[in-house]
């Protein structure tokens, strides 16, 4: 991390460099900034959402390096160079990503609030590899939490591009 500079309020800001969401984007962020405001206050990047903002429903959950985050637990300015993917960034161009294509197609969602950080978090867990049967993926994506209770059709989602990427299952 480099120097802080004062900011108009006269508040310490730090400059900090992400690649996100494919590009590079030199920001200004003040040191109790979280990533979840950096990104939905400062960036108009809305689709990551604030549900409880204590870590507890997993509605922020975002790509940090890879691998998955609660966004509203840590501060921005701790990530400098980092490579963050955000729900926004998934899709290439018109294509979406099969993990968003799986969620359309099993109707994984109501209101859909949560959704966003259940796909990241469930890009993430397939990432891992260690989701080897139905009872795996229900506790991996056991931080992410569903008030409208679409749970049995985000597990088919996932089974769904599991399946399709010939992921061996027990
Ligand atoms: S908003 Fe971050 S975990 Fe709930
Ligand atoms: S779809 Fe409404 S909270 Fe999950």
């Amino acid at each position: 991390m480099s120097d802080s500079s004062a900011n108009a309020s006269g508040s310490a800001a730090y400059p900090i460099t992400l690649d996100l969401n494919g590009q590079t984007r030199r920001l200004e962020v003040l040191p109790w900034t979280t990533l979840l405001d950096l990104l939905r206050e400062q960036l108009g990047l809305s689709g990551t959402k604030k549900g409880c903002d204590h870590g507890q429903c997993g509605a922020c959950t975002v790509l940090l390096d890879g691998k998955r985050i609660n966004a509203c637990l840590t501060l921005a300015v701790m990530h400098d160079g980092a490579k963050l993917t955000t729900i926004e960034g998934l899709a290439e161009g018109d294509r979406l990503h099969p993990m968003q294509a799986a969620f359309i197609r099993h109707d994984a969602f109501q209101c859909g609030y949560c959704t966003p950080g259940q796909i990241c978090s469930a890009v993430a867990l397939i990432a891992e590899g260690h989701a080897l049967t139905t009872d795996d993926i229900r506790e991996q994506m056991s931080g992410n939490l569903c008030r409208c209770g679409a749970y049995p059709n985000i597990l088919a989602a996932i089974e769904k591009v599991l399946a399709d990427r010939g992921e061996e299952r027990r």
